[in-house]
């Protein structure tokens, strides 16, 4: 099949070229590079329209969240067609679901793409226990699936196969110590862009996420930093005091850091420690346009670095956000979910473990500890947290019930799975674009 010269046409302002849209997919699906530095390459030659471009990566991002279940729909039961052959097939249904749910019929311009959009639709009924049905159906491996399913049961497996969606919404955190939310909320409206007050967190703001948010000057001037909003509840549920000792141990770029110190009201000091000095220099320049004077970025070499034996049992807020498999983001990055591994997914949870621990040793009696991750797998999450309890007797889990008022435990509650061990996996959902796992512990003793 070659790629037919009629054009993808949405409405009459939307033509795109289909060789376009087949380059830059093969270019994407060889790739082993993010698709996001692929897409942005191409566009540096290529310049569509700002409507086009953003369909052609709508449409992109469509097959790379459906790879498996559009290939098997193309292939049917010939595994022999040529590569070039079959990925010009799945844009064409790609293309066909993505254009237009209400002219289905109108759009199918061939028998192929008619039986391949059936099988399709077929694959809707993918459950459990077919592992390998399920893993087209979500289009995800099957090595993944079965891991969800035995380690968090059928029902969770599920839910954690549907809420990986690509979320249209960027969420922003107005910077309080700067400025107020219902001013930045009126100034964008004036500019046109339509936003939404969390009901839960009251200076979280939802935006489309087709506003490039650093152009405008309240960015630039420190009054708004994008922060999705699992991010913003973790540092709510640390609930850092002003003048305390709060360490954030693997701050990355700071934003949890940043966070922390509008609620400590720039007051107190907050270590935030991280391996990579890339980015803590980020940190760095974050904390002067947000107007940051509270923070002490510390790169270390290694968890045995002795600027961290020296927070030893220090802090009264710790935050410990390891770096994980990041498959809380797999709806937003779906390249990722093919090139996890198990022995991957292992090593994640040996290091989270070490890192845990050293974390907990800064805690100081009666301090609290936080450990967050990005990830759906209870290896990463209750697994790492119960063995921590285990080893730790000090150290004793803060129920959800305690970590949150009543009325945002509830608009949290579809959203929310509890684990077994008092820690809750927030899914990617209209709240939160990822999916986040936060556990809060506290350090048994008095404080000092
Ligand atoms: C999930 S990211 C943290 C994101 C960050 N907390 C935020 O809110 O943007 C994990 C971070 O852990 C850091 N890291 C990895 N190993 C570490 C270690 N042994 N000690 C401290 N930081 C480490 C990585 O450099 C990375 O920045």
């Amino acid at each position: 099949m070659e790629p037919s010269t009629l054009k993808i046409t949405k409405n009459e302002l939307l033509d795109i070229d289909e060789h376009i849209v087949l380059r830059l997919l093969t270019k994407v699906l060889i790739s082993k590079r993010s698709p996001n530095v692929e897409i942005k390459e191409f566009f540096e030659v290529r310049r569509p329209g700002k409507v086009q471009r953003e369909a052609i990566v709508d449409i992109v991002f469509f097959v790379l969240h459906h790879k498996k279940r559009l290939f098997f729909s193309v292939l049917g039961s010939n595994n022999q067609k040529k590569f070039s052959t079959v990925i010009c097939a799945v844009l064409k249904l790609a293309t066909v679901i993505w254009n237009s749910s209400d002219n289905l019929a109108l759009n199918m311009r061939s028998r192929g793409t008619l039986n391949a959009f059936k099988r399709f639709e077929l694959f809707e009924n993918g459950f459990f226990p077919d592992y390998s049905k399920v893993s087209i159906r979500f289009s995800y491996p099957v090595w993944i699936v079965k891991n969800l399913a035995e380690k968090k049961g059928n029902d969770n497996a599920l839910r954690a196969l549907c809420s990986s969606k690509k979320r249209d919404f960027v969420c922003l955190r107005v910077n309080t110590g700067k400025s107020k939310v219902g001013e930045i909320s009126k100034r964008l409206s004036l500019w046109g862009v339509e936003n939404e007050v969390s009901p839960i967190i009251s200076n979280c703001l939802y935006i489309s996420n087709k506003i490039k948010i650093s152009k405008f000057d309240a960015y630039r001037e420190g009054l708004i930093e994008i922060q999705d909003f699992g991010s913003q509840l973790i540092v709510k549920l640390l609930n850092p005091k002003p003048y305390s000792l709060v360490i954030d141990f693997c701050c990355g770029a700071g934003g949890k850091a940043l966070a922390s110190s509008v609620m400590m009201k720039n007051t107190g000091l907050i270590y935030a420690v991280d391996v990579s000095s890339k980015r803590i220099d980020e940190l760095n320049k974050r904390a002067k346009r947000a107007g940051v004077t509270n923070l002490c970025p510390l790169v270390v070499s290694s968890l045995g670095d002795s600027k961290i034996e020296n927070l030893s049992q220090r802090a009264s807020s710790v935050l410990v956000d390891v770096p994980c498999s990041g498959s809380g983001t797999f709806g937003q990055f779906p390249h990722l979910k093919w090139q996890l591994t198990r022995k991957k997914l292992a090593e994640y949870k040996g290091n989270q473990s070490k890192i845990l621990n050293k974390a907990a040793s800064c805690v100081a009696k009666g301090g609290f500890l936080v450990y967050s991750t990005c990830s759906i797998f209870e290896e990463e999450n209750d697994i790492v947290t119960e063995e921590f309890l285990k080893k730790n007797e000090d150290f004793d889990s803060v129920g959800l019930d305690r970590c949150f008022s009543a009325k945002v435990r509830k608009e949290l509650d579809p959203w929310i799975e509890e684990g077994v061990s008092k820690g809750a996996l927030l899914y990617s959902s209209p709240v939160s674009k990822y999916s986040f796992y936060f556990h809060k512990f506290v350090r048994q003793g008095k404080s000092s």
